[in-house]
Formats: structure tokens, sequence, C-alpha cells
């Protein structure tokens, strides 16, 4: 029997976070993230070790979540757990523990759409913060390490895929080119902080031209791999001097191609809700440009938290919120998917 104020548990494990959340009634009770610093030497990450991080964060990840929430595990109305997309080793980790927490308490399972929970994420209350959430239908730009999409979000289910990255993600963009001039990874973070000190037009960069509402950025990754070539071969310091402006005009042609086509696809399906998921959608660039874009267009946009914008499991808590209370529960031989595809 469904409550009307639940009580969900959110576990995230597809990639690299260890995060599990405690929801109540939409309100955030608690979030605890484990990052993994193991993958950071090797400029991505690597799946193995990531699996193995989940197992030995998971438990102590748990504990904190229920302690910070002040819930008990038997108070809680339903689990919910990334099915996928994502590393399949880590999705086991997640849903082998959620699966073992469900039954050993007789608790209900729920297994949730990585994608749509980053988007669902616009949703989270938090005690004693305003809450602003867009209005249906809505377009939602989600950028992440995996992903790069347009998507018309018509209610909490029902999703159209309006445009996609035809190969890399813009996050994985970023990571890769960060590689390049040696900063650790993730890469994103690292940009958005140097660009601030660089001109964003001192190196011109190709910009894709997919058709509709698509992407490409594996381009502009070949394009600086070949530009940082040439120019080490005259100044071996090039990189090292000019950093600054290589970030500043790597994040300004990223930008360039992400907004273009949101501009399109909101012309095209006479939007002006806007919404921005995901990973990267923390960059401070990208926030202020869209910020223009709302005054100009007479959007009104909508950012989630920086917490809520990386992996997380308060998303994967309102996802399952929302399946909870519409009865679409899972049943105890859910399994992960890696190459799950909701849209
Ligand atoms: O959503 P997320 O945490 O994980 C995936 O589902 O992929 O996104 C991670 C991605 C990474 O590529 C990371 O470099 C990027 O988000 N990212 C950023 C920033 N913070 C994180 N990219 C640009 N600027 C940032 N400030
Ligand atoms: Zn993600």
């Amino acid at each position: 029997m469904s409550k009307t104020e639940p009580i969900i548990l959110g576990i995230e494990s597809s990639c690299d976070d260890t995060s599990i959340a405690i929801l109540k009634n939409q309100t955030l009770l608690s979030n605890v993230t484990a990052s993994q610093k193991v993958h950071e030497e090797f400029g991505g990450v690597v799946p193995e070790l990531a699996s193995r991080a989940h197992q030995s964060n998971i438990v102590p990840t748990l504990n904190k979540a229920l302690k910070d929430a002040n819930v008990a595990i038997n108070e809680i109305d339903a689990i919910a757990v990334t099915k996928g997309p994502g590393l399949l080793g880590s999705l086991v980790v997640g849903v082998s523990f959620a699966k073992g927490l469900a039954m050993a308490n007789n608790i209900p399972i729920i297994g949730i759409d990585h994608m749509q929970a980053h988007i669902l994420a616009h949703f989270i209350k938090q005690p004693n913060k305003d809450f602003n959430a867009p209005k249906f239908p809505f377009l939602c730009l989600t950028v992440s390490g995996g992903h790069s999409q347009i998507i018309k979000v018509n209610n909490y289910f029902e999703m159209e895929l309006i445009g996609q990255t035809k190969d890399d993600a813009a996050g994985e963009a970023f990571d890769k080119i960060s590689k390049m001039l040696g900063l650790p990874y993730p890469g994103g973070p690292h940009i958005d902080r140097l660009a601030k000190l660089g001109d964003p037009k001192k190196y011109v960069f190709p910009i894709s031209n997919m058709p509709a509402y698509n992407y490409s950025f594996s381009g502009i990754k070949t394009a600086v791999m070949y530009f940082l070539q040439k120019q080490l071969k005259n100044d071996p310091n090039f990189i090292k001097n000019e950093i600054n402006n290589i970030c500043a005009s790597v994040q300004f042609t990223i930008i360039k191609m992400l907004l273009q086509k949101l501009k399109k696809a909101a012309r095209a399906t006479n939007t002006n809700e806007i919404a921005i998921s995901g990973g990267v959608a923390v960059n401070s660039e990208l926030r202020n440009q869209i910020r223009v874009l709302s005054a100009k267009h007479n959007w009104n946009t909508y950012f989630p938290e920086m917490q809520f914008c990386t992996d997380n499991g308060a998303m994967i808590a309102i996802a399952g919120h929302f399946k909870y209370l519409n009865k679409n529960v899972d049943t105890i031989n859910l399994v992960p998917d890696a190459r799950l595809k909701f849209f």
C-alpha cells in the first residue's frame, strides 16, 4: 500500500560516486556521497577500481545517510536504486546491495534510469529553502560525463528525446581535453576554474554542425590535440604559459555548441521553461550564458543546486518517490542494465 508521504532511500553507484540519500515526501533528509580519488592518477575512471571502491564505501555511506536523516531502516518505504545506464560492475554493486537491504527488511525496490533522475533532480525540496521547479512541459539540457541530451519533459514519467550527442558527451570533451593539458580527472571543474583567468576568443576551435538538435564533441577534442601538438613543437612551454587561454577558448566553444542547439530546440518547441541538469550544469560560464539567454528570450531557467547536478543519491530517491506514488515498483528480480535507454 503506497503511503502519501513516503520515506524513500536512493542509492546511486553508476560511475565513480557512491551516494545515498533519504527523502521524506520529496524533501531531503540526507544526501551522503563518497567520491573515489583512486581514479585521479589514471586520468579517467578505471571500472574495476570503481566497483571495488563502491563495495567498501557503500555500507558506511548508508549508515551516515540514515544517521544524518535520523531515520531507522525499518521506517523506509521503498529503496530506489540506479538500474542503468553506467558501468556494469558499479551498477551490480548498488543493485545487489539494494536487493539485500530490501529482502532483509521487506521493503519494495524500485529501479531508476540515471538520466531520468538527473532531470527529476529539479523536484528535490529542501527544508527551509524556496522550491522553484520547472513547469511542465519544459526542455531539459542534460549534460554529464556520459550524455548530452535535449529532452522535452511532459510530466514526471513522459519524456521525449529531442537531440543528443552522436559521439562524445560534453563532459567527456572537458575531461579528455583537460587530460591533454595535464590536469587531474575529472577535468571539467579545472577547466572552469582556469577559464576564468583566460581569454575565450584567443584560440578558435571548430563548431560541429550536426543535423537537427544533435551534438558532436569528438571534433573539438581532435582539433585541440593537433593544435597542441603543433604549438608544442615551436614552444615546449606552450601549455604551461597558455593554459588559461586554452581553457577559456575550449570552454567557450563547448558552451556555444550546447547553447546553439538548445536555442533552436526552444524556438521549435515554443518553450520558455528551460532546465539544465547533469555534472556539466555546474559550469559557471554555462550558467552565466544561460542567464544571458533567459533575459534575451524571456526564458524561465532552472539549475539544480550543485550537489544535485553531479551524481547523487537524492536524484535517485526523487525519481523513486514519483514511481512509488505511481505504484510502479520492481521485484527482487531487478537486474542492472549498463546500456539502459529510457529515451
Ligand atoms: O553527472 P556527472 O556527475 O556524472 C555522469 O553521469 O557522467 O557528470 C560528471 C561530468 C564530468 O565530465 C565532469 O568533468 C563534469 O561533469 N563537470 C564539469 C564541471 N563540474 C563537473 N564540467 C564543466 N565544468 C564544471 N564545473
Ligand atoms: Zn550522471
